[in-house]
């Protein structure tokens, strides 16, 4: 699989100053993120809120400038681009919001809501147009006589139908899906997932798909990333993910769930105490104020992200690498 999208080593601080003589301090919003994305595949960034997910997005999006790393589309880099060729690499890369309600313009048509990037990206007139438009309606299931409605007429599950219809029109390679059923009800939830998922498939699609909440992320995704205070503490395939969490976070988050899979069953919740300021991390792992294995080799440094087991990259000390645990398979 060719990747879409990379992104290495993401880095986004947010500089203030410490009130009139502390100095200069930083939000650590997002630090070192680094994954691929190909097409067919969907990468799911979960974690408490403000571990930096949002961010992640906006920094892909080039809504926001990265303190550092890179990012490639379709392997250009477009880190740094700006003017038109930016213009051109935005197409490719599109958003699917949390309240469709609060992205789309009130006082605008469903059909001129999806109008509006293609006429803006000069695509098709009229006749042409009309026809993306209706294609686009079909894709996400609005029938025919919801297309000259309002955003305030339409029900939350249509409403995101029609935000998915807008990030579609530009034909993407990339949706960035931020929160996008977490303001739905749950029976709805489920619609909008299958739509998604089948539009995935049908149209070849990548996403990067933003949620707090682990069985919907059962549901949609084939590879699984937990940060925690800006970082990627956990990232693996889907499957392998929710069979045999390794990190301590990554057990205490699905610990913390209802749980849905049989494997789950008899885990504790062990997450305790506040999360940190991301503008003042403890050192070494950021994780060691709440963590149950907590040495002192983790307040002195900082666990890499490296190959553990099963296709899992972990960051911690105390998961053993997958060729130093010959004991490590038995805890499956
Ligand atoms: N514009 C900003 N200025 C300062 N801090 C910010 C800004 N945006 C986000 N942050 C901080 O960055 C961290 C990550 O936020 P965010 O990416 O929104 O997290 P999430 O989406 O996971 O909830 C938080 O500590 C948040 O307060
Ligand atoms: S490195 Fe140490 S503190 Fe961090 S998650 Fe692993 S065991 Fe816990
Ligand atoms: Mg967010």
């Amino acid at each position: 699989m060719t990747a879409v999208l990379e992104v290495e080593g993401l880095t986004k601080h947010y500089t203030f100053r410490r009130g009139w003589f502390g100095g200069e301090g930083a939000v650590r919003a997002v630090d070192g993120v680094s994954f691929t994305l190909a097409q067919g595949e969907t990468l799911a960034l979960v974690g408490e809120s403000g571990c930096g997910k949002s961010t992640v997005a906006r920094l892909v999006l080039r809504l926001t400038e990265p303190t550092a790393g890179a990012i490639r589309l379709k392997g250009q880099d477009v880190t740094r681009i700006t003017g038109e060729p930016l213009r051109r690499a935005r197409r490719d890369v599109q958003l699917v919001f949390q309240d469709p309600f609060a992205s789309l313009n009130p006082r605008m048509t469903a059909r001129q809501i999806v109008a509006e990037p293609l006429i803006n990206y000069g695509e098709g007139r009229d006749a042409a147009l009309a026809g993306r438009i209706e294609t686009l309606f079909d894709c996400v299931g609005l029938a025919r006589h919801q297309w000259d409605r309002f955003p305030h007429e339409f029900s939350g599950g249509q409403r995101q139908r029609l935000g998915i219809a807008r990030a579609l029109a530009l034909n993407p390679a990339v949706v960035v899906a931020d929160e996008p059923v977490a303001a739905l009800d749950v029976s709805i939830q489920a619609q909008i997932l299958n739509l998604l998922a089948d539009l995935k498939r049908d149209l070849g699609l990548a996403y990067l798909f933003i949620s707090h909440d682990l069985s919907v992320v059962e549901f949609i995704s084939t590879t699984v990333a937990v940060m925690y205070l800006g970082t990627i503490v956990e990232i693996a395939p889907r499957d392998a993910f929710f069979r045999n969490p390794l990190h301590p976070y990554a057990q205490a988050l699905l610990g913390s769930v209802p749980v849905t899979h049989p494997s789950q069953r008899g885990r504790r919740a062990l997450l305790q105490g506040e999360i940190p300021s991301a503008s003042a991390l403890p050192s070494g792992c950021r994780f060691r104020t709440r963590c149950p294995l907590a040495s002192a080799l983790c307040a002195a440094q900082a666990p890499p992200l490296e190959l553990k087991a099963d296709g899992h990259r972990v960051a911690c000390h105390h998961v053993p690498r997958a060729d130093a645990a010959p004991a490590f398979a038995s805890s499956q």
